[in-house]
Parts: structure tokens; C-alpha cells; sequence
């Protein structure tokens, strides 16, 4: 449990988002006017990377099916069936931080 540093992540523009290595660790930032936002990579569907998905700024889509979630709170939209998980972030030293509660099962970045 620990606030870990996400290399890059400033770079993510307002209402997008992108990929990045948290310690082995695939995790997904997103950013709208309000700050950053962070989930696990992977669509808690049938874990389509949701980085190829698209951020409007207050929805998260799946390109796969289609769910949407809240981006600020994780909570579903429309057809989605359950909700997303969303990590602690915090900007601070010119960077994004995350907060890890708990190990993530989503590592397939580490191979
Ligand atoms: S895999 Fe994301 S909506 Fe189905």
C-alpha cells in the first residue's frame, strides 16, 4: 500500500487517456478539467485494454462492447453491468502519483 509515481503521466491532454507501467503494473490515466483519474488497464468485462477505448471528458468507453462508466467515480452507465475500479491519484512534484490499496491482478505488461 503506497503512493507510486506514474512516469509520463502528465503528458495525458484533458479528456483522454493512456497506458502506462506502474511497477509492472498496467494501469490507465485519464484526465478531464477536474485532474487526473486512475483505474486498472483492463475492461472489467472481458479485459479489453480500455486504453483503445475513448474519454470524453466525464464517460469512459470500452471499444470492445461499448460499456461506459463515470469517469470520476467509476460508476456504470447505460448497459454496464458492474463498475469500474478507480485508485487514489494526487499531482504533486510535477507528477502523477497513485495509490495501490491492494496488489493488482492486471501485470500482463510485465512480460
Ligand atoms: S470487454 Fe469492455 S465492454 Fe466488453
Amino acid at each position: 500500500m503506497s503512493w507510486k509515481p506514474v512516469e509520463g503521466a502528465d503528458s495525458v491532454l484533458e479528456n483522454d487517456m493512456k497506458e502506462f507501467d506502474v511497477d509492472g503494473v498496467a494501469v490507465l490515466i485519464a484526465r478531464n478539467a477536474n485532474g487526473y483519474f486512475a483505474y486498472p488497464a483492463l475492461c472489467p468485462h472481458m479485459e479489453a485494454q480500455l486504453a483503445f477505448g475513448t474519454c470524453d471528458g466525464k464517460l469512459i468507453t470500452c471499444m470492445q462492447h461499448l460499456w461506459q462508466w463515470d469517469m470520476e467515480s467509476g460508476d456504470p452507465v447505460g448497459m454496464a453491468e458492474e463498475r469500474i475500479k478507480t485508485y487514489p491519484t494526487k499531482f504533486e512534484e510535477g507528477q502523477v502519483w497513485i495509490f495501490f490499496e491492494e496488489e493488482l491482478k492486471y501485470a500482463y505488461m510485465e512480460d
